[in-house]
């Protein structure tokens, strides 16, 4: 292959390569595929803007090689120097004016949109979210709800968050539902979402908060009126202790190496006021994912979890971030799984 000819190849394989990364059939965090209102609002701003970009880069970078082709050294014996220009006067009031219009046309609906999707909604369903390293917790302060990870909404109605951080700045983004809003500690952000149509919309912080931030995940689920009504009279309900077998046996050692951290309403609820925040795992078992939402819930993975968290997930315990290892027995682990599977 000639010399020459290399840097093309390169570039063809490099535009093959994020053509085919653009490309993703299961995209459950596509922003360019809103599923309610607000990220619907937004994206009827990006697309316009969008295209008016894109023909700004056709235009300037048509140029720009049309240029360099055209004006290229013609060979070894092309030495002449080209034509040399000092200012143009029509020219530089023309590319000073154009962009400015562009610009002034694009803040109209831009400001507009801002002000749209910021404003708080008539009767929200109100969700007080605190970022954690390195998980969510979601406080429903009119049902007298807190749980993790798993944001539950009714579908059709808007869901009025107000985010802060208990420790560095994360971000909350539910790509299908709306744009980002950034946790900050001692700070309430207010931020709108809603979803047209029951299902799960994956979320994910989007602020770098340290060792596991790619691990620090969301779901949004969103129900229908009647699944939204038993959710709640669900949760509302705490789960009775068991009283026996190895769900009682996980029960006592529930009290011995996690209450102290862990709140179960109706359970476990005097956690040592200087524990981190951590988890509250009153219905933990009707949840489907768990550590920040990147492991499925079920009884493997509960295990594999107990066995040995800061391996499973890379967090920092000794500085209070995240779950230490326990040094659990493996009859101790099944015991304890026993037990959480009873938090219904
Ligand atoms: Cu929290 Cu990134």
């Amino acid at each position: 292959m000639p010399a020459r000819r290399r840097p093309l190849q390169l570039l063809a394989g490099t535009a093959a390569l994020l053509f085919a990364t653009g490309c993703a059939a299961d995209a459950p965090m596509d922003a360019l595929d809103p599923a309610g209102p607000y990220a619907q609002d937004i994206h009827n701003l990006f697309v316009p803007v969008f295209w008016v970009a894109v023909a700004v880069f056709v235009l300037v970078e048509g140029a720009i090689i049309f240029a360099a082709i055209r004006f290229r050294r013609r060979g070894p014996d092309d030495t002449a120097v080209p034509e040399q220009v000092h200012g143009n006067t029509r020219l530089e009031i023309g590319w000073t004016i154009v962009p400015a219009l562009i610009l002034a046309v694009i803040a109209v609906p831009t400001v507009a949109t801002v002000m749209r999707i910021n404003a708080q909604p008539d009767d929200p369903v109100v969700v007080n979210v605190t970022g954690v390293q390195w998980w969510w917790q979601f406080e429903y302060p009119d049902e007298g709800i807190v749980t993790a990870n798993e944001l539950h909404v009714p579908a059709g109605r808007p869901v009025w968050l107000r985010i802060t951080s208990d420790d560095v700045i994360h971000s909350f983004w539910a790509p299908r539902l709306s744009g980002k809003r950034d946790a900050v500690p001692g700070r309430v952000h207010t931020w709108a979402i809603e979803a047209d149509e029951p299902g799960r919309y994956k979320g994910q912080c989007t602020e770098y908060c340290g060792l596991s931030h790619a691990n620090m995940r969301l779901v949004v689920v969103a129900h229908d009126e009647a699944g939204w009504d038993a959710w709640l009279a669900a949760m509302q309900q705490p789960p009775d202790p068991p009283t026996a077998g190895g769900a009682r046996e996980g029960y006592e050692l529930f009290g011995q190496f996690c209450a102290s951290c862990h709140q179960v309403d109706g359970q476990w609820e005097e956690v040592l006021p200087d524990s981190p925040l951590s988890p509250n795992l009153t219905h933990l078992a009707t949840r489907e994912c768990f550590a920040g939402c990147i492991f499925d819930m079920t009884r493997v993975e509960l295990e594999a979890w107990l066995r040995d968290p800061p391996g499973r997930k890379p967090m920092a315990p000794d500085d209070g971030r995240g779950m230490p290892n326990l040094g659990l027995t493996e009859a101790q682990i099944d015991a304890l799984v026993d037990y959480l599977e009873t938090l219904q």
